[in-house]
């Protein structure tokens, strides 16, 4: 059985929701991250600087070791066309345990590819999978089809045994 560990950093409640339907049919750990200093006042300000400058603010993650997981799945917010800065925060924390990653970016409607992209240098390898929702997808229902194929697709991603044999790739190359 694939051993997967969904970890969340959702501040207006979009991917927490999203992340309650990927897992809902799944035996997957699922773990939402929360800001040691929550954020009351200049909420947007702050996140936008610490998006700009990359910045790591200090956050608490009350789950398991993610390397006893084959794959972790992060759900997490752009903030100015960048990784939301407590999911930053996570990945870098654990840049040593997370083996395999897959990113889900909810979004307005711009700079989603960014999330990956980021989680990828800062672990130094890509994600096996990635994709973005916007805020709109995830409050109407549209999202619904196309996260369930996800999860079908990280699923079968681990626990598909062994290599795909040449001939199945290409016919010439088996010989
Ligand atoms: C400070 C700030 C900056 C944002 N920047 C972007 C952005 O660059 N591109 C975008 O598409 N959405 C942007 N958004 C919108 C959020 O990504 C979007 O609302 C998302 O669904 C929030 O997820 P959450 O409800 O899980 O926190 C921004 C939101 C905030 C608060």
């Amino acid at each position: 059985m694939s051993k997967i560990l969904v970890v969340t950093y959702s501040m207006t409640g979009t991917g927490a929701r999203l992340t309650e339907l990927l897992c809902r049919s799944r035996n997957w750990t699922s773990v939402q991250i929360q800001e040691r200093h929550p954020r009351k006042a200049w909420v947007t300000l702050r996140c936008a600087v610490e998006s700009l400058l990359r910045l790591k603010p200090p956050i608490v993650y009350n789950g398991p070791d993610p390397v006893q997981f084959d794959l972790v799945v992060l759900v997490a917010p752009i903030w100015v066309y960048r990784l939301a800065s407590p999911m930053r925060s996570f990945v870098a924390s654990f840049r040593d345990s997370i083996r395999r990653v897959a990113v889900v970016a909810v979004m307005g409607g711009k700079g989603g590819q960014n999330a990956a992209a980021e989680v990828g240098d800062i672990l130094e390898r890509a994600p096996v999978m990635s994709t973005t929702f916007t805020a709109r997808e995830v409050d109407d229902g549209s999202y619904a089809p196309r996260l369930l194929a996800l999860a079908a697709a990280l699923e079968a991603s681990v626990d598909m045994p062994g290599e795909i044999r040449p001939f199945v790739l290409s016919p010439e190359s088996s010989g």
